[in-house]
């Protein structure tokens, strides 16, 4: 069969170690065929980068596109294109659509429609009920399993600690953690009682919500020796925790909106900036900046969660939790790159090889 080449010329290209090499690079039916000058090269297609950096694809491994049943909000189409606007060639979604995730037939329905909607590589998660323990080790293709421990959109929950036991007992898959303590966030939902200001969402589901559920969570892998993935950490007290007990089996993921946002927002922003886990304080901020440069966490997810302005624009506690970030990860760390305050070699580790290393997704991630 025919080889199709694409050719990317005077391109700065980025290697896995930080360097820069300028050049040209050949791509032969979508795989890297070749690195260096190239002036002879016959290609069906050229570009011309003219000096550009040319960045491994971008996985982002943590997404939610709505498909199934949300799709006013997002769809595979309309948001695997924002990932790839955004340098973003790889997602994994989440389990949360409507209906949720938690069978082979579920996922073979978003498989079929990933098919034909996407214009990225993609991966699902299985999401954990209280009773789907089969599905849970038998689902596949699936990136890993998905447990919220507290509420956030949609139905999907696990609460009980047998429950969650269970799962951490039976299996050997990845198992990706929303780590808040459902009992907390209620008690101080009902604490909170008749306060309407969109902050106290942050009060609601305070840093001790995150720090339990962590805490309960990295005990049951210890225990099982389970391969443990904690969702979008947050707080410092959870960076602080990972820091100084972090088996070689657990990764732990940050995205943006908990590194460049925090409290002060909700005066500006409202319920554009309200999601599960909360943003926190600027300590919080800074904490998580350091887990990052020093490997208490081990690489950026964005959790995109789009909603319609017409429903941010709902009263709390009507108004839904979550803000779209596909589009925009790596502009925003790029900019932070142009700044000096990270490395070209950090981002290439925060999100392509350390995403690809942690899913095991093979030939993705380094030039
Ligand atoms: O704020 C959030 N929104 N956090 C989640 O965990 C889910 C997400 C969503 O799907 O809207």
């Amino acid at each position: 069969a025919r080889v199709s080449r694409l050719l990317i010329r005077n391109a700065r290209i980025a290697r896995p170690d930080g360097s820069v090499s300028e050049g040209d690079l050949l791509c032969e039916d979508g795989r890297i065929g070749g690195l260096g000058p190239a002036p002879g090269a016959r290609a069906d297609e050229e570009i011309d980068a003219q000096g550009k950096l040319l960045l491994p694809g971008v996985i982002d491994p943590q997404v939610h596109f709505r498909e199934p049943g949300k799709e006013y909000k997002e769809g595979l189409a309309s948001g695997s294109r924002a990932a790839v606007r955004g340098g973003v060639t790889s997602f994994l979604e989440m389990p949360n659509t409507d209906p949720s995730t938690t069978t082979q037939a579920a996922l073979d329905d978003k498989l079929a429609r990933a098919a034909k909607a996407s214009v990225a590589n993609y991966g699902f998660f299985i999401g954990a009920t209280a009773d789907n323990l089969d599905a849970l080790n038998s689902a596949a293709p699936v990136c890993g399993i998905k447990i919220f421990m507290g509420a956030s959109t949609g139905s999907l929950l696990v609460d009980k600690a047998e429950d969650l036991e269970r799962i951490f007992a039976h299996g050997t898959r990845l198992i990706a953690v929303h780590a808040e303590d459902e009992a907390r966030i209620r008690e101080r939902k009902a604490q909170f009682k008749g306060r309407t200001d969109y902050a106290v969402h942050s009060e609601i589901r305070d840093n001790a919500c995150a720090l339990r559920a962590t805490e309960l969570v990295l005990a049951l892998s210890k225990k099982y020796k389970r391969r443990l993935h904690i969702l979008h950490l947050s707080t410092r007290e959870e960076v602080e925790l990972l820091r100084r007990d972090k088996p070689a089996w657990v990764t732990a993921e940050v995205i943006p909106n908990h590194l460049f946002l925090n409290t002060a927002d909700y005066a500006t922003q409202g319920a554009r900036v309200q999601m599960n886990p909360p943003i926190r304080q600027p300590a919080d901020n800074a904490a998580l900046w350091a887990g990052l440069h020093d490997g208490a966490i081990d690489f950026i997810a964005t959790d995109h969660a789009p909603h319609t302005l017409d429903e941010k624009r709902r009263p709390y506690p009507e108004s839904p939790a979550g803000m779209p970030g596909v589009e925009t990860s790596l502009p925003l760390l790029l900019t932070e790159m142009q700044a000096g305050r990270c490395t070209l070699a950090e981002i290439q580790k925060w999100m392509c090889w350390g995403p690809a290393a942690a899913y095991g997704i093979p030939n993705k991630g380094k030039i």
